[in-house]
């Protein structure tokens, strides 16, 4: 790594608060940020050398780790091949067909025909774009409602923005409300007292099809929905909830997309999870993130071939969206040499494999006082802090538990996301037992922390 003196740390310090706005940003910045400058396996260094597990994995990315080589090769390979050429004028790049032909592959049902983005908010936005040229071009215009969910993270086009369902995030910004509409928290861990889980599912089931009932099955195009909701808090929706979703959604023709941004390229143990975990075969798998494990950016939305046929009304149809960037052929390439290895190693399997041990680990936290709720499948868990275990009465805002909790783990070497009044873990998929032990010690001492730290503030608690 380079050195950096204090000097020219601090001259970069300074030049990211003066110039950079950084995604959810302060507009003029009042605190440094740090800088992050290597990354190795699961391990990543700070510009002071600190090196840290990232139990973040980027941003839910980062699914192979960091420093490969062989993504190195394969994109420098490409860029001197043919870095770009565009993808609109009857051309098309031979990664971005190779990758096409093998996400088709790994896709279930007839989902089969891509459409590459540029990340996930871009997948989506063309998801949703896509219903409304389903419908308008079947004489079924009217149909123009989304449902989507509390807790829901779907991007940040204004689109995607509009169909998130995290409140928080748009007190200060417009987005579409009239098409949009949110069905409330499928969080089983903030169910009703006395409420058991099939009755929760009954309940959350119900909500779907009354709001397609109260708005009119002719006007409502699809419902999108992340298999497990990640930034939201990292939430598993009840058992058969997938299914029984798609199930009203196909009683009224509404179209099902499945947001597989988070969920796909190994983390849940499958290249996709819709089918392989959750019994659901959708209309749109949107995915991006560990497409490319995060080395260069990439999206895509795959269409089923039944909704294509339906679009084109067996003539010629044009979908009039896209990007320059659509399909980039380095970074199709980057996703193609990401798949390789991520079935070379088994990944998928490794995660299969392990996942008991690391939710296990992460249960045995339940003890400990604040954590209300831990949570999660595969390589990818929550920690929902509270005040009260009992009542799961939550902290107050201004506590800030998920930023103290993420601080303190940092200062032990570990990096977790925090999200509001919870922690998201996502690490690299090829973490093994020791790793695992790492995390759930740093989190172990952390909480408890944390906890004395409330406690001498005056916070009252109780377990
Ligand atoms: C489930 C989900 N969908 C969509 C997105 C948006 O993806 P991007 O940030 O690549 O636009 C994210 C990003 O975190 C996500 O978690």
């Amino acid at each position: 790594m380079t050195a950096f003196d204090d000097t020219a740390a601090a001259e970069l310090a300074r030049k990211d608060r003066a110039h950079a706005l950084h995604p959810w940003g302060e507009v003029c910045p009042s605190a440094d940020n740090g800088f992050m400058v290597e990354g190795d396996g699961a391990y990543i260094r700070d510009l002071e050398g600190h090196r840290l597990l990232d139990g973040v994995g980027g941003l839910w990315c980062v699914n192979i780790g960091y420093g490969r080589r062989e993504m190195a090769e394969a994109i420098a390979a490409q860029v001197m091949r043919l870095p770009f050429y565009s993808a609109f004028i009857d051309t098309a790049s031979i990664p971005a067909t190779e990758l096409s032909a093998r996400l088709a592959e790994a896709t279930p049902g007839d989902l089969s025909r891509v459409f590459l983005t540029t990340g996930g908010s871009t997948a989506n936005d063309s998801a949703i774009r896509f219903l409304h040229f389903l419908f308008n071009r079947t004489g079924r215009a009217g149909k123009k409602h989304i449902i989507t969910r509390a807790d829901a993270y779907h991007g940040s086009t204004y689109l995607t923005a509009s169909v998130s369902g995290k409140f928080s995030d748009l007190s200060d910004l417009d987005v579409l409300s009239d098409q949009v509409h949110h069905l409330p928290s499928v969080n089983p861990y903030r169910r009703p007292a006395g409420m058991s889980l099939p009755e929760f599912c009954d309940e959350k089931v119900a909500d779907l099809e009354r709001k397609i009932l109260e708005l009119g099955p002719e006007t409502v195009a699809g419902f999108i929905a992340e298999p497990v909701l990640a930034s939201g808090g990292v939430i598993v929706p009840p058992e058969g909830y997938h299914r029984r979703t798609l199930e009203v959604c196909r009683k009224y023709d509404v179209k099902y997309i499945s947001d597989e941004v988070v969920t796909g390229f190994g983390r849940l143990g499958h290249l996709f999870a819709s089918e392989s975990v959750f019994d659901l075969v959708p209309d749109i798998i949107t995915c991006a993130k560990g497409l490319t494990s995060g080395y260069v950016p990439l999206g895509a939305m795959i269409l089923s071939e039944t909704l294509c046929r339906e679009a084109s009304c067996g003539e010629s149809a044009a979908f009039s969206n896209g990007f320059t960037y659509s399909g980039h052929p380095v970074a199709c390439a980057a996703a193609l040499t990401n798949i390789a290895i991520l079935e070379r190693e088994d990944l998928c399997g490794h995660v299969r494999r392990l996942a008991p041990y690391f939710m296990e680990h992460l249960g045995s936290l339940r003890d400990l006082p604040l954590v209300g709720d831990v949570r999660g499948m595969g390589f990818l868990a929550g920690v929902e802090f509270v005040a009260d275990k009992t009542t799961a009465r939550s902290l107050a805002p201004e506590v800030g538990i998920g930023k103290r909790i993420g601080a303190a783990c940092r200062r032990r070497g570990v990096m977790v996301r925090p999200l509001g009044a919870a922690i998201g873990i996502s690490p690299p998929l090829t973490i093994g037992r020791e790793q695992i032990d790492i995390l759930v010690s740093a989190l172990r001492s952390s909480i408890l922390e944390a906890a004395d730290e409330l406690t001498r503030e005056g916070v009252r608690l109780a377990s």
